[in-house]
C-alpha cells in the first residue's frame, strides 16, 4: 500500500484559530481525504505551538497559569477543528512530555557533535514573529514583515548553520519537488545567495522560562523553531525507542507533504533543513507554501492586525461543507486571495445551490415523478457518449490535479462538468420528452444519475457530510469512481433513489 504523510504548521495559541489558519488546515484534510479516497494508507497531523514569549505574554495578560491557558487554546483548536470536520490522526502539542524529551536528545546529539556553541549575541528579537534580526536585517527600525522588534543583548547558544548552506543550496537543486510551487524554491534560492549565519537556539530562564529546558545548561531553554520545527518528525516516533517503527514508516520511507504559509517559508525551507541535516536525518520530502487570505483591506488576515474572520462564527451561517469548498474553489493554492461574505455568498449560491443542486433537483424530481422513484437501466443510447466521455476525463484529472496539490483545479473541472450535463438537460428536455420517449427520457435521467454517482464521489473529500448524504441516497459506495463510473455500474438500476432535504439550499445576502 502507498503512504501519504502530511502536515500543518502548529499553530500560535496566543489567540483562537481564524479563517486562515482554519485554510491551512481544511486544505491539509482535503489533500489528505482525497489521498485516502485513492486508496492510500494517510496520516494527518496538525497541533499547536505552545511555548515562547507570546504564549506566556498573552496567559499573563489573561491572568491564568500557563499550562492551563495552553490547555485552555489548545482545545479552542481541537474544537474548532471538529466543528470544521478536520479528520487528523495526531494533534500535536508542544507541550507534551515525550515531544519535550525528543527536543532534548536532538538537543544533546547536536552539542555532543559539535554544533552547538555558547556565544554573545547582540541583535534585535520580534516577539511577534519569535525571529531575531539582524541590523541589516531591519527595515525602517522594524522586522522585514513589519512587525515591532527590541534589542537585546545576551549570552546564548548558537546552531551552526552556516555550515549547511552549501549542502542546502544543492539538495534544492537536486529535488525540484522540495519547495513548491516554483516561485517560493527562487525567493529561498535567492534568500542563500547572501551569506547564512548562525541560528540563536536559546533563551536564558531569567528572560523567559515557558520553553524546554537545555539539557546542557538549565539556565536556558529552547522554544519555538528548534522546538516547533522539529514536531513534524517526533510526531511521527522521532528520538523515541517505542516508536522507531513509525518513524521508519512515515518518515523514512513514506516522506511528508509539510502545508505552511509563505510567512514561514525562511523557518521552514532554511532553518528546519539545516538542523535535519545536522541531525543526520531525512530532508522533508515536500513543503508547499501557499498564498494568503487576504482581509477587507487586502491584507494578510491576521491576528496582530486583528481584521479576522471566525472560523467558528462563519459556521452559523455557511455550515462546514459550505465553507470548506468556498476556501478550497476560492483560493487557488500558492497565490494570495480576497476574502468577503459576499464572495463566500456567490460561489456558494453559484457552484453548489444553481449548478449542483439544481441538477440533483431536476433529476430526482422526475424520477420520483415518472419512474416511481426508480433508477433507469443503463443506456447504450449514442446521445449519452459525450457526457459520458466528459466525465471519465474529469475524474482522470482530479486525480491528476490532486497529485500536482491543486484542488482548486480539480473543482473547476468537476462544476464544469455539471455545468455540461445541466446544458445537456436543458437542450433535451426530458420534462417534454417523458409525454414523446419514455425510453429516451429513462437514457437522460440515468446519465444524469451517473454523473451525480460520480461527483458525489470526487467532491467528497472537499464537503464529507453532504456527499455522504447524497451517496447514501443513490445507495453508491465512497470509492474512487472512475471505474465504477466507466462501466455504468452505479447508481444500480431498480433501485429507488431516497428523498433527500435540500442539500443547497440558496444563501440569502441579507444573512451577510
Ligand atoms: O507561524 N492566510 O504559527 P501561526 C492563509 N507557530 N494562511 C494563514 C493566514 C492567512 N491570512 N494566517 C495564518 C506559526 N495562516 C508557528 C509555526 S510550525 C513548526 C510553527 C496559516 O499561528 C498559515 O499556514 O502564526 C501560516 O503559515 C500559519 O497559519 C501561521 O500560524
Ligand atoms: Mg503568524
Amino acid at each position: 500500500m502507498n503512504h501519504f504523510y502530511i502536515t500543518t504548521p502548529l499553530y500560535y495559541i496566543n489567540d483562537k484559530p481564524h479563517l486562515g489558519t482554519a485554510y491551512t488546515t481544511v486544505l491539509a484534510d482535503v489533500l489528505n481525504r482525497y489521498h485516502r479516497l485513492i486508496g492510500y494508507e494517510t496520516f494527518l497531523m496538525t497541533g499547536t505551538d505552545e511555548h515562547g514569549q507570546k504564549c506566556n505574554q498573552s496567559a499573563k495578560q489573561k491572568n491564568v497559569p500557563v499550562q492551563d491557558y495552553c490547555n485552555i487554546m489548545a482545545k479552542s483548536f481541537e474544537n474548532t477543528w471538529k466543528l470544521l470536520d478536520i479528520s487528523y490522526d495526531l494533534f500535536f502539542r508542544t507541550t507534551a512530555g515525550w515531544h519535550k524529551q525528543a527536543v532534548q536528545k536532538c538537543l544533546q546529539e547536536l552539542y555532543d557533535n559539535k554544533q552547538i556553541y555558547e556565544s554573545t549575541y547582540e541583535g534585535w528579537y520580534c516577539t511577534s514573529e519569535e525571529t531575531f534580526y539582524t541590523s541589516k536585517d531591519l527595515v525602517n527600525g522594524k522586522s522585514p514583515n513589519g512587525k515591532e522588534v527590541t534589542k537585546i543583548k545576551e549570552t546564548n547558544y548558537f546552531f551552526k548553520m552556516s555550515a549547511y548552506q552549501e549542502l542546502l543550496i544543492e539538495h534544492i537543486h537536486k529535488n525540484p519537488d522540495f519547495i513548491q510551487p516554483s516561485y517560493r524554491k527562487n525567493e529561498i534560492l535567492g534568500f542563500l545567495k547572501n551569506p547564512l549565519e548562525d541560528l540563536c537556539i536559546s533563551r536564558p530562564k531569567s528572560r523567559l522560562e515557558w520553553g524546554v529546558e537545555i539539557p546542557f545548561d538549565p539556565n536556558y531553554v529552547t522554544y519555538v523553531w528548534v522546538d516547533a520545527l522539529l514536531n513534524y518528525a517526533t510526531g511521527v516516533g522521532y528520538q523515541q525507542t517505542e516508536r522507531k517503527e513509525d518513524f521508519e514508516k512515515w518518515w523514512v520511507k513514506t516522506g511528508a507533504l509539510h502545508l505552511i504559509g509563505k510567512d514561514i517559508l525562511i523557518t521552514h525551507c532554511v532553518y528546519w533543513p539545516c538542523l535535519l541535516m545536522a541531525l543526520g536525518i531525512k530532508l522533508p520530502k515536500t513543503i508547499l507554501a501557499h498564498g494568503w487570505l487576504l482581509n477587507q483591506s487586502q491584507e494578510k488576515m491576521s491576528k496582530s492586525t486583528g481584521d479576522i474572520m471566525d472560523p467558528v462564527d462563519l459556521l452559523k451561517i455557511y455550515n462546514s461543507d459550505n465553507l470548506r469548498y468556498f476556501l478550497m474553489r476560492g483560493v487557488p493554492v500558492g497565490k494570495d486571495a480576497p476574502v468577503s461574505h459576499d464572495l463566500i455568498t456567490r460561489c456558494i449560491n453559484e457552484d453548489l445551490s444553481n449548478n449542483l443542486g439544481n441538477l440533483l433537483r431536476r433529476t430526482s424530481t422526475m424520477i420520483h415523478k415518472h419512474f416511481d422513484s426508480q433508477i433507469p437501466e443503463i443506456s447504450n443510447n449514442k446521445k449519452m457518449e459525450p457526457l459520458k466521455n466528459l466525465g471519465i476525463q474529469t475524474a482522470k484529472s482530479v486525480k491528476e490535479n490532486i497529485s500536482t496539490l491543486q484542488p482548486h483545479l480539480a473543482l473547476e473541472k468537476i462544476i464544469n462538468l455539471l455545468n455540461e450535463t445541466n446544458k445537456f438537460l436543458e437542450q433535451q428536455a426530458p420534462w417534454k420528452k417523458i409525454k414523446e420517449d419514455k425510453k429516451e427520457t429513462a437514457d437522460i435521467l440515468r446519465t444524469a444519475l451517473e454523473i451525480l454517482y460520480l461527483s458525489a464521489a470526487l467532491l467528497k473529500p472537499v464537503m464529507p457530510k453532504k456527499m455522504d448524504q447524497l451517496l447514501k441516497s443513490l445507495s453508491c459506495p465512497d470509492k474512487w469512481p472512475l471505474e465504477y463510473f466507466e462501466r455504468g455500474d452505479f447508481p444500480k438500476a431498480g433501485e429507488k433513489i431516497q428523498e433527500l432535504p435540500p442539500l443547497f439550499p440558496k444563501i440569502k445576502s441579507e444573512m451577510t
